[in-house]
């Protein structure tokens, strides 16, 4: 089934170091998030949310995405799953109310690329009637059960609304039954590293699509330490960033999720070194010597990243 929009009007380099998670029903907390130093903000209608105050949420959020200064930040709804009765009316209701100060929606549970698509058909359906941009508004899908882990290419690659692949351990942890209570912690009696494998298979996925690959929540809020070891793993593959709980957690995250001033410094001494030697040599030389260092067109890309992200976080 090919998607109803195409070419992509999403924009995938929004800024996603830290993803914080707003409760949709609760008023205070969505006047407060506005004011706190997240890259992103979720507000969520579906596990933050009881089942008996998700409709008064969805009329709460639309009126704090079109009434709050979310300036700065990215901002997106969390909406129930499709195995729920919620879905539909969650999109409804927050994209024919608040569907040009919304940049994505979150979609949880995702199990195949036909979730995708569903979002991606109503979506198009909304922004054609009330007169929006068709296909602006991206998804994010979260991973968080076996089957849509093996099915994350699909996802992936299901609409040109895709922005990112999420990882939700939580759910994902209780799905597989690992032996585990404490989320993004490893299980007791496993010698390694339990997430690798799940980790590594999200940002394959991810990067073989231009996605951005975001981290899940790490529960433990009054744990610095832990939050830190938990981001600091997913960071150092190469995860462009993380679900923040509490804002004791922000500016670690975006700590974590940006270069070092020294990698930094470094990535822009191989650009230019890089450059300058190519270019003296009109073009015939493909590596370069910088100090001790050979450094050559694989050195340059790997700089780039650096690079941009440091260059994205103001360094
Ligand atoms: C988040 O939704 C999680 O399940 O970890
Ligand atoms: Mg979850």
């Amino acid at each position: 089934m090919t998607s109803p929009t195409s070419p992509s009007p999403v924009n995938r380099l929004r800024p996603r170091r830290t993803c914080l998670a707003v409760p949709g029903s609760n008023p205070r907390f969505l006047e407060k998030a506005q004011g706190l130093p997240a890259d992103q903000v979720f507000l969520d209608l579906e596990d933050a949310c009881a089942p008996l105050a998700k409709e008064g949420a969805r009329h709460t959020i639309v009126e704090a995405l079109n009434s709050g200064d979310w300036s700065g930040k990215t901002r997106v709804v969390r909406v129930n799953d499709w195995t729920t009765q919620w879905t539909y009316r969650d999109v409804v209701t927050v994209v024919e109310g608040a569907g040009d100060r919304l940049d994505c929606l979150m979609l949880p549970k995702v199990q195949d690329a036909g979730q995708i698509h569903a979002l991606d058909l109503l979506l198009t359906q909304i922004e054609r009637t009330m007169g929006l941009e068709v296909g602006r508004i991206g998804i994010e899908a979260q991973i968080e059960n076996a089957r849509g882990l093996i099915a994350v290419d699909e996802i992936a690659a299901a609409s040109p609304r895709m922005e990112t692949i999420v990882f939700g351990p939580a759910d994902f942890m209780a799905s597989i039954n690992m032996k585990s209570l404490v989320v993004g912690e490893q299980p007791p009696g496993y010698p390694a590293d339990a997430y690798h494998y799940i980790l590594m298979r999200l940002l394959m996925a991810a990067r073989a699509h231009d996605l951005q690959a975001i981290d899940g929540p790490y529960l433990q809020i009054r744990n610095p330490d832990g939050f830190a070891e938990v981001a600091g793993r997913s960071a150092a593959l190469g995860f462009d960033g993380k679900w923040v709980l509490h804002p004791g957690q922000i500016e670690a995250g975006n700590a974590i999720f940006s270069p070092s001033q020294e990698d930094y410094d470094h990535a822009e001494l191989i650009l230019d070194a890089y450059d300058w030697y190519t270019s003296a040599a009109g073009g015939t030389k493909g590596s370069a010597m910088l100090g001790e260092e050979m450094i050559d067109e694989a050195s340059r890309k790997m700089a780039l990243v650096i690079s941009g992200k440091g260059r994205a976080a103001g360094l």
